[in-house]
């Protein structure tokens, strides 16, 4: 054989099954959610009775970020390695993709070298220009528009302390960002009832979040007045006011925002059983008091830990489908 006959075809193998990305929480039927909360608790229950399972040894997870993370970096690492691979971790100062390198083309490079890609961006649409470029798997680990990992995480928190969330009522007082579009889409997929209230002008915007024509069994209804939406509500949520990449409406937001932080009194109106939920970072006394966040109806640590117990699930099935 000549030394320099290509060791690998260029393309992927004949009878490969399709790539399938995570780039938004209705890229998966209710079906496969329904398959990767159990795997989820699956795993979570192995990994917490220290039982190894690793079926992603010798794959590598490329995380690239261009905005800032904690919860997601680490629960993403700390996953892969969990399941027996590796990671690279990238962002937009010590990479090329700071330097204006067509993010095509380092899609075409970094899914060459690596067997699954998450990306924390700016605009969804450049998320998916990487995607179509990929040769792997890519998920979405947060974009202007869409969170699904956070909210698949919710979703389990919520299973995990008060059961199936169908037919439940979740209260969203906030920004109509990135979180509430999410919300949105898996109301319609997975049967709840989603309230939103959010100030004048900073409302959800329902194209965007582009929830299936027919809610199912779920519902969305907004709300001008937050109290309302929280009343009797079996889960109230909220979140920052000013999103990453919004920092220079920070001032403007404050003020318009002043109405909706989550406070005992929200807390009071909703169903007895009711949880608070935050995904973190949070501002005590901004969007959410002191003692709601730190108080014994905030599962907010649990919500963080249950990302990395989603996440491998969602790593695994993506690379190996149903197990
Ligand atoms: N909730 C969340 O995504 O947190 P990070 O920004 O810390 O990743
Ligand atoms: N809406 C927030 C979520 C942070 C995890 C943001 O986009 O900054």
């Amino acid at each position: 054989m000549s030394f320099f006959k290509p060791a690998v075809p260029s393309t992927l193998p004949k009878g490969a099954p399709p790539v399938r990305h995570y780039l938004q929480f209705t890229d998966f039927s209710t079906e496969e959610y329904g398959y990767l909360l159990e795997r989820a608790a699956f795993i979570k229950q192995k990994f917490k009775t220290f039982q190894r399972h690793q079926p992603l040894v010798d794959r590598t997870l490329a995380m690239i970020f261009e905005k800032a993370s904690t919860r997601t970096r680490v629960s993403f690492e700390a996953g892969m390695y969990q399941l027996g691979g590796s990671v690279v971790h990238l962002t937009t100062g010590d990479s090329q993709l700071g330097r204006s390198e067509p993010i095509e083309d380092s899609a075409k490079v970094i899914s060459r070298m690596t067997d699954i890609v998450m990306i924390r961006t700016y605009e969804q649409s450049k998320l998916e220009r990487f995607a179509a470029h990929s040769r792997v798997p890519v998920i979405n680990g947060l974009t202007n528009e869409f969170h699904p990992c956070q909210i698949l995480a919710d979703i389990f928190t919520y299973i995990e302390h008060r059961g199936p969330i169908a037919g439940k009522t979740v209260a969203w007082v906030g920004d109509g960002n990135n979180m509430a579009n999410t919300w949105l889409q898996a109301a319609a997929l997975l049967g709840f009832h989603l309230r939103v209230s959010t100030p004048s002008g900073y409302e959800v915007n329902e194209i965007t979040a582009a929830a299936p024509a027919s809610m199912g069994a779920g519902s969305y209804k907004t709300y001008a007045d937050p109290m309302e939406a929280c009343a009797g509500a079996d889960l109230v949520t909220t979140d920052v006011w000013t999103s990453m990449g919004f920092e220079t409406e920070n001032e403007v937001r404050r003020k318009a925002f002043a109405a909706w932080c989550v406070d005992r009194k929200m807390m009071a109106v909703a169903a007895p059983k009711a949880i608070f939920m935050h995904c973190l970072p949070a501002h005590r006394g901004e969007e959410v008091e002191a003692e709601v966040i730190d108080g014994p109806q905030s599962v907010v640590w649990d919500e963080a830990e249950n990302r990395m117990h989603v996440q491998k699930a969602l790593m695994e099935y993506l690379l190996l489908g149903k197990q």
